[in-house]
């Protein structure tokens, strides 16, 4: 019998992730490619976890999440953006930031619907619209030139874009992969633009503790008049360094978290009870025990170490203002294919890296970068750079 495959998915293909880490594996390389830490999640969380299934907490979570958890994720908003948000009707929690995109694509767009996304953009973006029918409207992200200090988009571009009336666009920040954090000014003029086309806003800020330098994250949700039109979805993955666990959660109006759970309530209809305890603990315990400020310092150290590495091997580094990836230009090293080149380091330098063009749907004109992820321990990024002075003998 011949494998069936409904056209809904069959495009999907085989991810680079999956790909390179399958590469990784087999040559024993060092694998930077894919984003998830090396390291440990903190005690506190682990521990809230292991209370939680000795207490029981083991059966079905209400559809929506955990009670506790939704209050802390209320109270974390209540706490850094001023926002009063009714923890019942404005919070969701989901199996990941991965469940709340896909269930708000399925939810919130119609067969036909046009989808803003700035390219490079997460890999999930164009399968999820897609799966809802929808049709990917591509932006592009440009990398720092002379004048421009950090990854940039063309405000015509943009404006072009909205012309379409798109029903819905995507703003990831701190951004994946570019470690773009969009500034209050280029918030403002999507928020502009949202308004006068009639466009809601799906924010995946899967990384809003992870900004350097000073610099400031700033939801779209948080900007006047954008609240009643955006979805703003996060992850426990991240933050606390547990990836594994798949706890995400949705804020917004009720209209929208109320749409978002006709979705949820036939894909996974409830996530891990004693894991969302857990994050309900951790949520609540951050903020108080230093938590967020160890992780940003650890973060820094992390990304100086790798830049560092790639810097003296002759790899330029784009600046990274937040996330945990280091984009590199291999077209310095005389690269021309940026799959070639990451496939070429895997197997003979032994570092795994995921070539940028991936994650643009027409990667015709993608810059020439790799993607390194600092997610890991000072060690691991020490054994990379020394496989990575090997690049001087090899070329
Ligand atoms: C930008 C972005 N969004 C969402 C996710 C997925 O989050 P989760 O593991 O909570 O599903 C990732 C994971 O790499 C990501 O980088």
């Amino acid at each position: 019998m011949t494998g069936r495959l409904a056209r809904r998915v069959a495009g999907f293909g085989t991810t680079i992730f999956t790909e390179m880490s399958a590469l990784a594996l087999e040559r024993g390389a060092i694998n930077l490619g894919q984003g998830f830490p090396d390291f440990p999640g903190p005690a506190f969380i682990k521990e809230a976890a292991a209370a939680a299934i000795a207490a029981d907490i083991n059966q079905y979570a209400p559809m929506p999440g955990s009670p506790r958890l939704r209050q802390a994720v209320a109270a974390q908003w209540e706490r850094d953006y001023g926002r009063a948000v009714d923890w019942q009707r404005e919070v969701t929690i989901t199996s990941g930031a991965t469940e709340a995109l896909c269930d708000a694509l399925l939810a919130l767009i119609e067969p036909g619907d046009a989808v803003i996304i700035f390219e490079p953009a997460y890999d999930a973006y164009v399968p999820d619209i897609t799966l809802a029918g929808g049709i990917p409207l591509p932006v592009r992200l440009y990398p720092p030139d002379p004048t421009h200090a950090t990854w940039w988009f063309d405000e015509a571009e943009l404006r072009a874009a909205f012309r379409r009336n798109p029903t819905l666009i995507i703003v990831n920040t701190p951004h994946n992969p570019t470690g773009k954090v969009f500034t209050r000014a280029e918030l403002r003029l999507i928020a502009e633009l949202c308004q006068d086309h009639n466009t809601l806003a799906i924010t995946d800020e899967v990384y809003d503790r992870l900004v350097f330098d000073g610099g400031a994250h700033v939801p779209l949700a948080t900007l006047p008049g954008m609240w009643e039109r955006t979805l703003t979805i996060n992850s426990a993955g991240k933050t606390f360094s547990v990836t594994g666990w798949k706890i995400g959660y949705a804020v917004g109006p009720a209209h929208l978290n109320q749409a978002l759970r006709q979705a949820h309530q036939w894909v996974t209809f409830a996530t891990s009870s004693p894991l969302q305890e857990a994050v309900a603990v951790a949520l609540e315990q951050a903020p108080v025990n230093g938590y967020y400020c160890d992780l940003l310092r650890d973060y820094s150290e992390r990304r100086t170490r790798l830049q560092q590495a790639l810097e003296t091997v002759g790899l330029p580094t784009l600046p990274v203002e937040g996330a945990y990836f280091i984009s590199a230009d291999i077209g310095a090293l005389g690269y021309t294919d940026d799959r070639a080149f990451c496939r070429w380091l895997t197997t003979e330098i032994g570092v795994a890296a995921i070539p940028t063009s991936a994650f643009y749907s027409n990667p015709t004109g993608a810059p020439n970068l790799a993607r390194f992820c600092f997610a890991k321990r000072l060690e691991t990024i020490d054994a990379a750079a020394e496989r990575l002075a090997a690049l001087h003998t090899r070329l």
